[in-house]
């Protein structure tokens, strides 16, 4: 038996979290997984109504009475500073230590590619972004507010520890995923001092995977290949912010944020799955938002908790939704969320 906590959150979120739900169940009667679901109402709602954001107690509670965690979308704007994300999303990154932000980039079928000329064995890489550190410790003050010599300091943070243990997550994931070339992307070419420290302890990892070929590329220069290029690529290891911006635009290649799926990882703990868009809301509630982001989502988590039959089949359902295009019209097809999660459902 499985206990997954459901954390849909705002927006979308709620919407498309529905849909995995309803496949996530469909495993359980196909597969005989015995996922069991506790859901939490953590998101802007309770947040305005309670002033709770994440309640106390909360990352001991994941940590012990769950297997994983499935989690929608954070964000709304009746939260101006949008600070219950920090306290949910960011904090449960933090938090839980989940320090490997895995997102995968695969194009399901040419049609959703926005490039000419690409096939789907072209874009098929895995985005590894550091997930705890880096710019997202939000560190630094402000001085003489609001008047014309206001200074303002942001810092970014870059542990040994925290470096090194993301670069060997990359290897091991490579190594394990049956991949040959790892990229390593920083500007140390700019910000010599947390580059170095990076540039350091990707060579001593290279050095202990000598099966690995490694590359460093700038991360302008990667943002360039990345588009001009996608099948040079088959695992990339970056810090947090450089990770956030790349995966976005990765996530283009793929057909849009829609299709895009994560999972924040602690190797031997609790970990959280999340499908890499935001909340939407100008889309929530209208069941107009695309769920096989969130479904292949939940197909990353099955995987992760070793169910992999059942992780492999919702893939293929979700591929074979995309081939016959029952699909939401942000990649082209005329279906709303609902009626996507039926396709992707009468596949299983
Ligand atoms: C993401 C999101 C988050 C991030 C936001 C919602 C804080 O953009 O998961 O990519 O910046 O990490
Ligand atoms: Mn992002």
């Amino acid at each position: 038996m499985k206990r997954i906590a459901v954390i849909p959150g705002d927006g979308i979120g709620i919407d498309v979290t529905r849909e995995s739900m309803r496949v996530l169940r469909r495993v359980n009667d196909v597969f005989g997984a015995r996922l069991e679901f506790v859901e939490f109402d953590w998101g802007a709602d309770k947040y305005l109504k309670e002033g709770i954001s994440l309640p106390a107690g909360a990352f001991e509670m994941l940590r012990k009475d769950f297997d994983a965690i499935l989690f929608g979308a954070i964000g709304d704007p009746r939260v101006p500073d949008q600070r219950h994300a920090a306290e949910i999303l960011l904090a449960l990154r933090f938090g839980l230590d989940l320090y490997a932000n895995v997102r995968p980039v695969r194009l399901f079928h040419e049609k959703l590619c926005p490039l000419k000329g690409v096939r789907v064995e072209d874009v098929n890489f895995t985005v590894i972004r550091e997930n705890t550190e880096g710019a997202y410790v939000n560190s630094g003050g402000v001085f003489k507010k609001g008047t014309p010599d206001e200074v303002a300091t942001q810092l970014e943070i870059h542990t040994r520890k925290g470096v090194s243990r993301i670069i060997d997550y990359a290897f091991e994931y490579a190594q394990r995923n049956g991949k040959t070339k790892v990229c390593m992307s920083d500007k140390s070419n700019v910000m010599g001092y947390a580059g170095d420290l990076w540039q350091r302890c990707f060579k001593e990892a290279a050095a202990r995977n000598p099966g690995i070929q490694m590359s460093h590329l700038y991360i302008d220069a990667l943002c360039l290949l990345m588009v001009r290029q996608p099948k040079d690529f088959q695992v990339i290891v970056t810090n947090n912010m450089f990770g956030d911006i790349g995966t976005d635009l990765a996530a283009a290649l793929q057909g849009g944020l829609g299709m895009a799926a994560s999972g924040n990882i602690h190797p031997n703990a609790v970990s959280l799955f999340e499908p890499v868009h935001g909340s939407s809301p100008p889309l929530a509630g209208k069941n107009l938002a695309n769920p096989m982001g969130s479904i292949w989502t939940a197909a990353m988590m099955l995987e992760h908790l070793g169910l992999t039959d059942a992780a492999q089949a919702v893939e293929k359902a979700v591929i074979a939704g995309v081939a016959e295009s029952q699909t939401t019209p942000d990649i082209g097809g005329t279906l709303g969320t609902r009626e996507v999660g039926d396709a992707v459902l009468a596949k299983l």
